[in-house]
């Protein structure tokens, strides 16, 4: 679970690019300021990110889970470091300038707790920690119907003329603070008739503020900066429904 693989890894960059959300910035800007040495990015996916900024000559590792995605990622971006891994199994063998977990992947994370702890521990005592992280306002408020109903989620029109459609229904768990999805991805001829069909799981957790706070401090991390929404300059009573935190090391857990 929590693996891209299928239709959702084939079409992952499409949908990102819909919704016109870039943190390339932010990251550019992150890894700009850290000092020098190597970064590891948890969950690099297709190279998405990861390959413009190799290419830029960051000093990047890429892990991802999914050895489709790695396969993407190296098909399109050769320079571009990268090792099939999960973060969990992951061998420490080096102290990283820096750790980057955009796009959310954390909230993909069996144990964010021990991921956090993990992460500080592959760092050295400069290290920093870049954070992306989403809050399902629209999931939490009934704004969408949740249990076995399907609902469309987002369709596309794809560079043949074909149509990507992901449809969703989600379950919440307010106590465990987790949300758990399933994704319907249909790929649909120009005349409408489904021509394939993927479902895939997730199981994806939230964190209201405090928590978050708990969590990295337990885990041995300082917050030095929260972003809302992707930008530096934004107006204070937007709803922040994602928000990005560059961490320093702190005591270690
Ligand atoms: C939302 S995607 C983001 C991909 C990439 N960061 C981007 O922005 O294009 C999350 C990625 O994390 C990977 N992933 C999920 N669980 C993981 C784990 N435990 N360790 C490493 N990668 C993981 C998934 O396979 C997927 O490619």
């Amino acid at each position: 679970m929590n693996e891209y693989r299928g239709l959702e890894g084939e079409w992952h960059d499409l949908f990102w690019e819909e919704e016109e959300l870039s943190e390339l910035p932010l990251l550019r800007r992150f890894l700009k300021e850290t000092p020098h040495g190597q970064v590891l990015y948890i969950g690099s996916g297709s190279g998405r990110l990861l390959g413009p900024l190799s290419q830029e000559g960051f000093s990047l590792l890429g892990i991802e889970a999914s050895e489709e995605m790695v396969m993407r990622s190296q098909k399109q971006w050769p320079q571009a470091e990268v090792k099939v891994v999960r973060w969990e199994n992951f061998e420490i063998d080096e102290r990283y300038a820096a750790i980057v977990v955009p796009a959310f992947t954390l909230q993909l994370l069996e144990h964010p707790v021990a991921a956090l702890k993990k992460m500080r521990k592959a760092v050295s005592e400069d290290g920093r920690l870049y954070l992306s992280l989403f809050f399902p306002w629209i999931e939490l408020s009934g704004e969408l119907p949740s249990g076995k109903k399907w609902y469309e989620d987002r369709e596309l029109e794809l560079p043949d003329g074909r149509r990507a459609q992901i449809w969703t229904r989600h379950q919440i768990d307010e106590n465990k603070a987790t949300l758990r999805r399933e994704h319907r991805y249909r790929l649909l001829d120009a005349g409408g008739e489904v021509l394939q069909e993927q479902i895939t799981k997730q199981s994806l957790r939230w964190f209201a503020d405090g928590t978050l706070e708990r969590m990295l401090a337990k885990s041995g991390w300082k917050i030095s900066k929260e972003i809302p929404n992707f930008e530096e300059e934004n107006g204070d009573d937007d709803l922040v429904y994602v928000v990005t935190l560059e961490c320093e090391a702190g005591e270690r857990a």
